[in-house]
């Protein structure tokens, strides 16, 4: 092995000119190059492979397919470059489409590819539509600072990930079953580039987070992972799951021209369009969908409840999946930003203000979508939300403040919190809320908080101007993090004067805890009390049980 990887390191620094050349990796599939980087961090050296497959590329015939593990390959795999994003929209406008239907690759980052490190695996978010895995969105730097091997995977996005025709002709969620067929690539192989198969950890953010908790219901994945992190995005909130799926897909189809009612028919046509013209009738539909349809039914293309058959990713109600404890039970970390939905409506929301007019003419609409299909009720529980929350007057007339609290509340502080306390009934749950207003934040506008994503620019090394606070407030997140991997405790001994206590079965009927992640760190209690107790209440009175979300 030694030999082996002396030898080929010569005949390879003969054959490939690369300045920054990187040791050679052997794992079943074939020999892989990576190269050289100085971490941004403490400097010191990792060696990153990039844009290694795990699958065969999804293509022709394989599109709308669950993915086939990768044939190996001949010689020697250059991976010290940068491979395609998976096929998404881009430009300012979403009017240029970048990335290729090839994209089923990973990237492994390494400080010793003889060690024995824990592992972290980054499930990247942007809403099932966009997004990638590549070094200048992800840099882990300060994760090689503290020795960790960091894998970040692509998966298939859109229409390309998620259609669904909701019966077995196109049942869906492909892109979940990608993240699955690469955590086993992370089993079998991370022992070569220096990892501990027994020490991995499946973290992500939003969308990434909301796979991380399917990826926890699904039991084929068990085993796969000793812990979880889930970052502002679980199953339960209400834009992880698509409920107009089959709609959808026709109605792309028939942007294409291809009219039929037959599911096959569809699907068989739909394989043969050029992945450009998919994508932007996927395009099409979806804006359209968001536009006459409302934010309240989800969002138009991601995850969905597939009928039962051998390998469907979930074929049941995640809030029940949750309550009835049908999830892989390793300890999890988990939490949110202070204020969301700051990222999303902050700079809008004057434009968009005038579209909450609808719920003031439709308020049932305000009613979670999985409360009840009782319209009587739905009437009810809306009416009740919009006094809480905005008082008597018309919702356009209100502080846009309560509009954006409101938003952060329905799509995320709720569910998430209902997340750890079901969850929190079978396994430890260290709850966060990250309120460090930095300077490094790109949603900047008057209201106060935290946006959602923001603290991906102190975990990742992805934004050079960083001042004393913000360093100060990187290293406190990285601290709890990489030990959350390291030690399956975030504080194994007090940290900055906190110890993180997790939300435990051992505690079931104390106060929720969570630790405030800020300037200083603090243990608090039963976030949001007043609206959680609110809700508590419109779920007892109008609630239809078993729920999808929350
Ligand atoms: C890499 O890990 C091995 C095994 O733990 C250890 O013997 C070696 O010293 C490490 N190398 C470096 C450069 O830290
Ligand atoms: C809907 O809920 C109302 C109020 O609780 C109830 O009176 C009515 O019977 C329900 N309707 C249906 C169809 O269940
Ligand atoms: C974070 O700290 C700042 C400065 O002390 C404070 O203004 C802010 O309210 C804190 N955020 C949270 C969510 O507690």
């Amino acid at each position: 092995m030694c030999l082996h990887y002396k030898l080929y390191f010569i005949v390879v620094f003969f054959v490939v000119y690369s300045e920054a050349q990187g040791p050679i990796v052997t794992i079943d599939d074939g020999q892989i190059l990576g190269s050289t980087q100085k971490s941004v961090g403490n400097g010191g050296t990792f060696y990153a492979f990039k844009g290694i497959p795990y699958a065969k590329p999804p293509v022709r015939n394989l599109r709308f397919q669950a993915p086939y593990k990768n044939d190996p390959w001949q010689g020697v795999l250059d991976a010290t470059k940068e491979k395609d994003k998976c096929v998404q929209t881009a430009g300012i406008l979403g009017l240029t489409i970048a990335g290729s239907e090839d994209c089923l690759h990973l990237n492994v980052y390494t400080t010793n590819v003889t060690g024995n490190n824990p592992v972290m695996v980054w499930i990247f978010g942007g809403g099932f539509s966009i997004g990638g895995s590549e070094y200048s969105s992800y840099a882990p730097d300060f994760l090689m600072d503290r020795n960790i091997v960091f894998v970040s995977l692509n998966y298939r996005l859109g229409a390309f990930g998620f259609l669904s025709t909701g019966d077995l002709n196109c049942p869906g969620n492909w892109g979940l079953k990608d993240q699955l067929l690469a955590l086993k690539w992370v089993k079998d192989n991370i022992e070569a580039f220096g990892g501990d198969p027994e020490k991995i950890t499946i973290a992500g953010q939003s969308a990434g987070s909301a796979s991380v908790s399917y990826i926890l219901q699904n039991p084929q994945s068990k085993g796969l992972y000793r812990s979880a992190i889930m970052q502002s995005g679980s199953s339960l909130c209400l834009w992880s799951l698509t409920r107009t799926a089959r709609e959808i897909a026709f109605a792309i189809g028939a942007r294409l021209g291809i009219f039929t009612t037959d599911s096959g028919e569809l699907i068989r046509k739909l394989r043969k369009v050029d992945y450009q013209r998919l994508k932007r009738a996927e395009n099409d539909v979806y804006y359209v969908a968001i536009a006459v349809d409302n934010i309240f039914n989800g969002i138009p293309m991601g995850p969905v409840v597939e009928p039962e058959h051998e390998g469907a990713f979930f074929t049941q109600k995640s809030h029940e999946m949750l309550r009835t404890g049908q999830f892989n039970k390793v300890p999890v970390l988990m939490g949110l930003n202070s204020n969301e939905a700051k990222s999303f409506l902050g700079l809008f929301i004057d434009v968009l203000k005038p579209l909450f007019t609808r719920y003031d003419i439709n308020i049932a609409r305000l009613a979670p979508y999985d409360l009840t299909r009782n319209s009587t009720k739905r009437i009810l529980a809306g009416t009740e939300i919009k006094h809480h929350y905005f008082g008597e007057d018309p919702i356009v007339t209100r502080p846009s403040a309560n509009i954006i609290k409101f938003i952060s509340h329905e799509q995320f502080n709720r569910p998430i919190r209902e997340t750890v306390h079901q969850m929190s009934k079978y396994v430890d749950v260290y709850y966060y809320e990250f309120g460090y207003r930095g300077s490094l934040g790109e949603f900047e506008s008057d209201f106060a908080g935290v946006g959602h994503y923001e603290e991906i620019f102190y975990q990742f090394a992805n934004k050079a101007n960083a001042n004393d606070e913000d360093k100060s407030a990187r290293t406190i997140f990285l601290e709890l993090w990489s030990n959350f991997i390291k030690y399956v405790n975030p504080t194994p001994k007090s940290f900055e004067g906190a110890t993180w206590i997790p939300n435990s079965p051992k505690n079931q009927n104390k106060d929720v805890v969570y630790l405030s992640i800020n300037t200083t760190l603090a243990m608090r209690q039963n976030p949001d009390q007043e609206d959680w107790e609110f809700y508590q209440k419109i779920y007892d009175k109008y609630g239809d049980p078993p729920f999808s979300t929350y």
